[in-house]
């Protein structure tokens, strides 16, 4: 009983603290479910992806690279990409129905996950990507 209480008393602690980063962690843990529930099934939980199928997310040179560039592709996914810029014969498919808010959680978090380390990105970021493409689809 006494180690339960120890942990109990842990947790009671551990409240106040918690409470005081809530929107940087909920921010975080819900990136990390919209990863599971869109991403997890090619590039694995542990990001490790599987070997000529899906790459690895580990230090990656899209994830570290310009936002814009970055939102484009999993906007769209690996088909528009000219071949020059695909390195799997696997497609990956786009997630232009995800909104704004889902993309910007996910992308902040793979940014600061898996060894990578770049800037948060915003759900306005993405809202300027879509809006940007649109006038140019609009112009043809
Ligand atoms: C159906 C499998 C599949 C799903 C689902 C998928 N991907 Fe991919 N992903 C791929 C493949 C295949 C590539 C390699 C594309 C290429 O360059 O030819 C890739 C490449 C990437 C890269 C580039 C890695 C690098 O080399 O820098 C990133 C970043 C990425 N995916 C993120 C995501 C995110 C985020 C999601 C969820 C929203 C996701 N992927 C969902 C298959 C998938």
């Amino acid at each position: 009983m006494k180690a339960v209480k120890v942990i109990l008393g842990g947790l009671l602690l551990a409240v106040p603290g918690s409470l005081a980063v809530a929107n940087d962690d909920s921010l975080n843990s819900h990136g990390r479910t919209v990863y599971e529930q869109h991403c997890l099934v090619c590039h694995q939980a542990d990001g490790g992806g599987v070997p000529n199928m899906q790459p690895e997310l580990w230090s990656s040179p899209r994830l570290n690279g310009p936002a814009p560039a970055l939102i484009r592709f999993i906007l769209h996914g690996s088909a528009e990409l000219p071949p020059e810029q695909r390195s799997h014969d696997n497609i990956m498919p786009g997630f232009a129905t995800l909104i704004d808010e889902d993309l910007a959680a996910l992308l902040s978090y793979l940014r600061q996950t898996f060894d990578n380390d770049a800037p948060a990105i915003t759900a306005a970021q993405i809202a300027r990507v879509r809006a940007a493409e649109q006038m140019s689809a609009d112009d043809n």
